[in-house]
C-alpha cells in the first residue's frame, strides 16, 4: 500500500472539458469531505502555456460553474486551491518530461497519474514518462478512454503501457462502473436471495440495456465522428452493464474475482448477425420540444457514422441459452436514460384466464439515470368483487434509492474513481482482458457493417430510433420498455 502523505496526483488534459465538469469538481468535494490526505499535491499538466496562479484561476472558474450549491465554501476552496500546480507539457516531445519530473520531484513514496489524451499521444507519454522516472514501481496510471478504437490499436496502447507498467499499477476507467446505482446492481443480485434463484434461462426471458441521451455532438465533432455510437458507448459502457448483469456470483469483492467473472461473460459473448443489429443516426427533428438539427448539419459534412445502435446480443453459457440481451443507445432520443430491464418469464399456467385475467411477464427496471431506482413490476388484482371478470394489473413494487437514501450525498462517478486511483484499489476498473475481449465482439460488428455495406438508417431527433430497432425485438414478440 502507498502512502498518500508525500504523494501527489498529476492530471494529464488538466485544462480540458473533461477536467472542468468532473475532475476538478470531484477532487475538490474529495478534498472538503476531508478523504484525501492534506500533503496530497495536484498537479495539472497540459499543452496550453499556463504558470499555477493561472490554473488555480481556471480550476476557480470551473468550480464556480460546475459545483453544487450547497459545496461551495470560500475557505475550503483556498485551500484546496493551494494544493493544486502546473507544468506546461507537449507530451509529443519526450524532452519536456524532465521538467514534468523536476516540478513534481520526489515521488517516490507515490504518485497517482490520471492520464486523459487523444490516441496519437498515449504512446508518446508512456515513453516520456517512462524517461523522466515517473514510471517506477509505486506509480499507477489510470487511463482514461479512447483506448484505441479497435482491438489491435487497444493492444497496441496496452502493450506500450504495459512496457513500463506492471497490471496492478493500471487503472481503466470505465466511468460508468463509477455510478451508485450500477454498483447497486451488484447489490440487488448477490445481497438477496429472491433474485438469484431466477436469475438465468430458467426464469428470464430477456434482457434489455438502454442508454439513451437527448444531447447530440457536444462540440466533438471530430472524435464523435471518427467514433460513433458503437465503439462510444457499447464497447464500454453497455457491455460492463451486460457483464455485471449476467456474470455469476464471484467468491468476494476483490478486484480478482469480480474481474474473472466479468471476463468469462465478454468471452461468452456470441458475435452477432447482420439481422440482430441496427444502425441508426438523427436526422431533424424535436427534442423536448426543441427543434434540432441533423447529425450532418451537427458536423457541416455528409457522413455516415451511426449515431445510434441496437443489437440483439447472446451470452452463449450455460446460463443465458435462449436469452436474448436487447442493447441500444443513441444520441438525440426521445430522452435521458440508463437502465437495464429484465423481463422474466410467463407463469406456466394462468389460472385466472377463464374469469378472464389476462397476465403479463414480471419485469425488474434497474434505471440507472438520471432518476435512480429498482422497480419490480407485478401483477395483481384490481379491487371489486369480479362480477365481470378478473382484471389483474400491472402494479410496480417500487425501490427508489433517491428517498430510501435521501440523507446520502450523490456522488460522481469521478469521486470514487479517481478516490480508488488515489487509493490503489482496482475493483472498478477494466482489466486488458475484459477490453480486449470488449473490442473483440465489437470489431466481428463492424466487420460484418463493413462486409454487408450496412447503413446507418434516418431517425428522427426526438423519437426512439429508426423504425427497425424497434422492430428488433417486436418480431420476436417483445418490446422495449419506452
Ligand atoms: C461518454 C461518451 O463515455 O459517456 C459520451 O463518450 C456520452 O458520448 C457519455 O455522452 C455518457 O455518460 P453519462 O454519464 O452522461 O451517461
Amino acid at each position: 500500500m502507498i502512502e498518500t502523505s508525500c504523494s501527489a496526483l498529476l492530471l494529464f488534459g488538466a485544462t480540458g472539458d473533461l477536467s472542468r465538469r468532473m475532475l476538478l469538481p470531484s477532487l475538490y468535494a474529495l478534498h472538503e469531505d476531508e478523504l484525501i490526505s492534506p500533503d496530497l499535491r495536484i498537479v495539472g499538466t497540459a499543452r496550453s502555456e499556463h504558470n499555477d496562479d493561472e490554473f488555480r484561476e481556471f480550476a476557480r472558474n470551473a468550480l464556480a460553474e460546475f459545483l453544487p450549491e450547497d459545496r461551495k465554501d470560500e475557505a475550503k476552496l483556498a485551500s484546496f486551491l493551494d494544493r493544486l500546480e502546473y507544468q506546461t507539457l507537449d507530451a509529443s516531445n519526450v524532452d519536456g518530461f524532465g521538467d514534468l519530473a523536476k516540478k513534481l520531484g520526489d515521488t517516490s513514496c507515490g504518485l497517482s497519474i490520471f492520464l486523459s489524451t487523444a490516441p496519437f499521444l498515449f504512446e508518446p507519454t508512456i515513453e516520456g514518462l517512462k524517461r523522466a522516472g515517473l514510471a517506477h514501481t509505486n506509480v499507477r496510471i489510470g487511463l482514461e478512454k479512447p483506448l484505441g478504437n479497435d482491438l489491435a490499436s487497444s493492444t497496441r496502447i496496452n502493450d506500450a503501457v504495459a512496457a513500463a507498467f506492471a497490471e496492478e499499477q493500471i487503472f481503466r476507467i470505465d466511468h460508468y462502473l463509477g455510478k451508485e446505482t450500477v454498483q447497486n446492481l451488484m447489490a440487488l443480485r448477490f445481497a438477496n436471495m429472491m433474485f438469484e434463484p431466477l436469475w438465468n434461462a430458467g426464469g428470464i426471458d430477456h434482457v434489455q440495456i438502454t442508454v439513451s441521451e437527448t444531447v447530440g455532438l457536444e462540440g466533438r465533432k471530430g472524435f464523435y465522428d471518427d467514433t460513433g455510437a458503437m465503439r462510444d458507448m457499447v464497447q464500454n459502457h453497455m457491455l460492463q452493464l451486460l457483464a455485471l448483469t449476467a456474470m455469476e456470483p464471484p467468491a468476494n469483492l476483490d478486484a480478482t474475482s469480480i474481474r474473472d467473472e466479468k471476463v468469462k461473460v465478454l468471452r461468452a459473448l456470441r458475435p452477432a448477425k447482420a439481422e440482430e443489429m441496427v444502425r441508426g443516426q438523427y436526422r431533424t427533428g424535436a427534442v423536448k420540444g426543441t427543434s434540432v438539427t441533423g447529425y450532418q448539419e451537427d458536423l457541416g459534412e455528409a457522413s455516415d457514422t451511426e449515431t445510434f445502435v441496437a443489437i440483439k446480443a447472446h451470452v452463449d453459457n450455460w446460463r443465458w441459452t435462449g436469452v436474448p440481451f436487447y442493447l441500444r443507445t443513441g444520441k438525440r432520443l426521445s430522452e435521458r436514460r440508463s437502465e437495464i430491464v429484465v423481463e422474466f418469464k410467463q407463469v406456466p399456467h394462468n389460472v385466472f384466464s377463464e374469469r378472464g385475467g389476462r397476465l403479463r411477464a414480471n419485469r425488474l427496471v434497474i434505471r440507472l439515470q438520471p432518476e435512480e431506482y429498482v422497480r419490480l413490476q407485478v401483477m395483481a388484482k384490481e379491487p371489486g368483487l369480479d362480477r365481470g371478470g378478473i382484471v389483474l394489473r400491472e402494479v410496480n413494487l417500487d425501490l427508489s434509492l433517491t428517498t430510501a437514501f435521501a440523507k446520502a450525498r450523490r456522488r460522481i462517478a469521478y469521486e470514487r474513481l479517481l478516490l480508488d486511483l488515489i487509493e490503489g484499489e482496482q475493483t472498478l476498473f477494466v482489466r486488458r482482458d475484459e477490453v480486449e475481449a470488449q473490442w473483440k465482439w465489437v470489431d466481428a460488428i463492424r466487420k460484418v457493417w463493413a462486409d454487408t455495406g450496412m447503413e446507418a438508417k434516418p431517425y428522427a431527433a426526438g423519437s426512439w430510433g429508426p423504425n427497425a430497432g424497434i422492430a428488433l425485438t417486436e418480431r420476436d414478440g417483445r418490446s422495449w420498455n419506452d
